[in-house]
């Protein structure tokens, strides 16, 4: 079994497995040179590129796992919902879902009918072409996707989603729930097709109040993960003050931890009897070597007393990151 899949299962491994989220992007002088001319959403939607991407980091920086090169909004376009990706931006929506009879209108689509073809024969090649390293397929988190959706595009403190929780707690529930059986059909896809990990990005749960998180989210987030017949990780930043809620009720076998934290705080938090994975802090990415060799060999300590830890950055790799920094740390890691 591959380390990775072997820190899941929360036995200890000789060496620390290690990937970064945001690993296939524009960190990599061979990502941005493939990218030229097609469109982010497009380029996720062509097999064979989205193949080609999620391998190049692999290759490159021989990492433990690859990431599905995809959107958190990909099963949304293919549900039929108007988004684009706007470079240096992000996601943005035609019709922003507000009100009531907004949320009835989307929710009507089937997310059974969402045409997987694309996703299927991205992930075939893949893992075709992957042998024993195992691919994490995701999903975005009913919130996280929740919070474009609504907004009808990227926003700071997503105060439309949060307000629609009070404001009509009825039409919150409709939409996460779609949400959930939107994330749980990409993930079933990737699945199907060959993937062995699946990742839930809750990104932007940090904006959320514990209590809100509580009674609006988790259990629309534990949907979407529970009973997919995979080692699931459940990624969120800036989730401290609701760290332990993040286990889902035992749903995740991993917990995501940003690098806010120290992470033998969080594994205090969390309890010894699931996986962390995390959280050396992106902006240490452009210290010279030894201080970022200090900070990771210092997470990596941190990360002993877990059931199992999965090195990882605490949230993901940015756009100027010298990719050598990266596959220093793979090396590191691996005790090269
Ligand atoms: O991690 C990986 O390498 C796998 C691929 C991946 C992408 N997006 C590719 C991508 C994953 C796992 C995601 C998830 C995603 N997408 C999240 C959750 C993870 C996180 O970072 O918090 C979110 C919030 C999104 C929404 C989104 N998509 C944003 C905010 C952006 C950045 C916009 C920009 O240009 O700065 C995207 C676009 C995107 N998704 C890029 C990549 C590589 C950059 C697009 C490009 O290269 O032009």
């Amino acid at each position: 079994m591959s380390d990775l899949l072997r820190a899941l299962a929360g036995e200890k491994t000789e060496r620390t497995p290690v990937w970064f989220m945001r690993q296939a992007g524009r960190s990599l002088p061979e990502y941005r040179e493939l990218r030229v001319g097609t469109r982010m959403l497009d380029a996720c939607l062509t097999p064979d590129l989205a193949a080609e991407i999620t391998l190049q980091p692999v290759r490159r920086h021989k990492v433990d796992a690859a990431v599905f090169f995809s959107d958190i909004v990909i099963p949304l376009r293919l549900a039929g919902v108007e988004v684009e990706i706007e470079p240096g931006r992000g996601p943005v929506f035609a019709n922003p879902v507000r009100t009531a009879e907004d949320v009835a209108r989307v929710t009507a689509i089937d997310p059974a009918d969402l045409d997987g073809a694309a996703i299927t024969e991205a992930v075939r090649i893949t893992t075709a072409e992957l042998g024993d390293t195992p691919l994490i397929g995701f999903a975005g988190a009913p919130f996280t996707l929740a919070a474009y959706l609504v907004e009808g595009g990227p926003s700071k403190e997503h105060m439309r989603a949060r307000g629609m929780m009070h404001a009509d707690p009825e039409s919150w529930n409709l939409l996460a729930g779609w949400l959930s059986r939107v994330s749980r059909r990409f993930l079933e896809i990737q699945r199907d097709a060959g993937a062995s990990v699946v990742q839930l990005f809750d990104s932007w749960a940090g904006s959320l109040s514990p209590d809100d998180y509580r009674a609006f989210v988790a259990p629309h987030s534990r949907a979407a993960l529970d009973g997919i017949g995979l080692p699931s990780i459940h990624f969120g930043v800036g989730t401290g003050p609701f760290l332990a809620d993040m286990r889902l009720d035992g749903v995740a076998d991993a917990v995501g931890v940003d690098w806010r934290m120290p992470l033998d705080e969080a594994i205090r938090i969390v309890g010894n009897d699931v996986a962390v994975q995390g959280n050396i802090d992106p902006a240490l990415l452009q210290a010279p070597w030894p201080v970022l060799e200090a900070h990771v060999r210092d997470v990596i300590e941190r990360g002993r007393g877990a059931k199992g830890h999965i090195l990882n950055l605490g949230h993901g790799v940015p756009p100027e990151t010298d990719p050598d920094q990266l596959t220093r740390i793979v090396e590191l890691a691996h005790g090269a």
